[in-house]
């Protein structure tokens, strides 16, 4: 099936016909419109903390392999965020201006090595629950969307561990 545009999905979802596709999605397992805006809604400002910790973690690291590792995490955090905001206009919501409780915990890591190991386990509860989520959300777009989203977490963790193991091993090049 094709995407369909923003519009269309806010002009169906409008529709009466949209209140019976609603008692049907929930009867086959898919998320509600509420459990969708509830979701998107979590991992948006979970993205913006990301996005905030990794912009700020890589300002203060003074090692290069760190620095670049943030800032590529972050562009993808900044994505993310783009994306769950369009999604959530598109189903009528005002998307939250909220920055996730992780930002605090992981700003109150000193250690730079620390945070980035507490950076992938939140990365990696993103990757949890874009896992049970995706076989229950129907529209084609969000689904692709939310596709690339857990392939991406997955590419980042992998990334983080790699370039935190080198320097694990090679100490001496820690800043
Ligand atoms: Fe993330």
């Amino acid at each position: 099936m094709a995407d369909r545009s923003a519009d269309a999905a806010r002009a169906e979802l409008s529709s009466p016909a949209c209140m019976m596709h609603e008692a049907d999605d929930a009867y086959m397992g898919y998320l509600s419109r509420d459990e969708l805006i509830n979701f998107l809604t979590e991992l948006l400002e979970a993205e913006r903390a990301g996005a905030r910790v990794t912009l700020e973690t890589a300002r203060a690291a003074d090692n290069p392999p760190i620095a670049e590792l943030m800032r590529a995490v972050q562009r993808d955090e900044a994505h993310w965020c783009g994306m769950l905001t369009r999604h959530l206009w598109a189903l009528g919501v005002t998307p939250s201006d909220n920055v996730g409780a992780f930002y605090g915990k992981a700003m109150a890591i000193a250690d730079l090595g620390e945070r980035i190991a507490f950076l992938n386990r939140g990365q990696g509860w993103v990757v949890r629950k874009l896992r049970e989520a995706l076989p229950r959300v129907r529209a084609d777009a969000l689904h692709a969307d939310f596709a690339e989203m857990l392939r991406s977490h997955e590419t980042n963790i992998a990334r983080a561990t790699e370039v935190m193991t080198q320097i694990t091993i090679s100490p001496a090049s820690t800043g």
